[in-house]
């Protein structure tokens, strides 16, 4: 099969435009984050906040939760996006393996479009998987 290939503009734009609809009340930081899926759709989310802390929801895991709530099993690239470049929480990369190879390419992108490549192994190296759960 052939492997469609990635828009990464496109997709940093859409991370850039979803950072705007974040509900960001308590930190003001907002995220975006736009995902390509295997079949070649995207999925955007932004970081969700709650008065009760604990139970915000990063960027990159709303929009991984849309895309497999919409049907998607893999996801073969993904754009964040922050004021400043910072990069996916560790909780979120741990998600982002669960559903991407570590040669995931992942774009680091600031609202400007100034942004850096690198990739899911990169950013979560020697990672667990399910892969691990079927060793015996
Ligand atoms: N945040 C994300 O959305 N993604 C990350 O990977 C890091 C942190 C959000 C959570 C919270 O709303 C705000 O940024 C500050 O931690």
């Amino acid at each position: 099969m052939n492997k469609l290939t990635i828009n990464h503009e496109l997709l940093i734009s859409r991370a850039i435009e979803a950072r705007e609809r974040a509900y960001a009340a308590y930190s003001k930081y907002k995220v975006g984050a736009a995902v390509l899926t295997e079949d070649g759709r995207i999925f955007t989310g932004c970081n969700v906040e709650n008065a009760v802390y604990p139970l915000t929801l990063c960027a990159e895991r709303v929009a991984i939760f849309k895309a497999v709530s919409e049907g998607a099993t893999q996801i073969t690239a993904m754009a964040v996006a922050t004021a400043n470049g910072g990069t996916p929480c560790g909780s979120c990369r741990q998600v982002m393996r669960e559903f991407g190879d570590p040669s995931m390419p992942v774009y680091i992108a600031d609202v400007r479009g100034n942004y850096r490549e690198t990739t899911l192994g990169g950013l979560l190296p020697d990672s667990f998987s399910v892969k691990d759960l079927s060793a015996e």
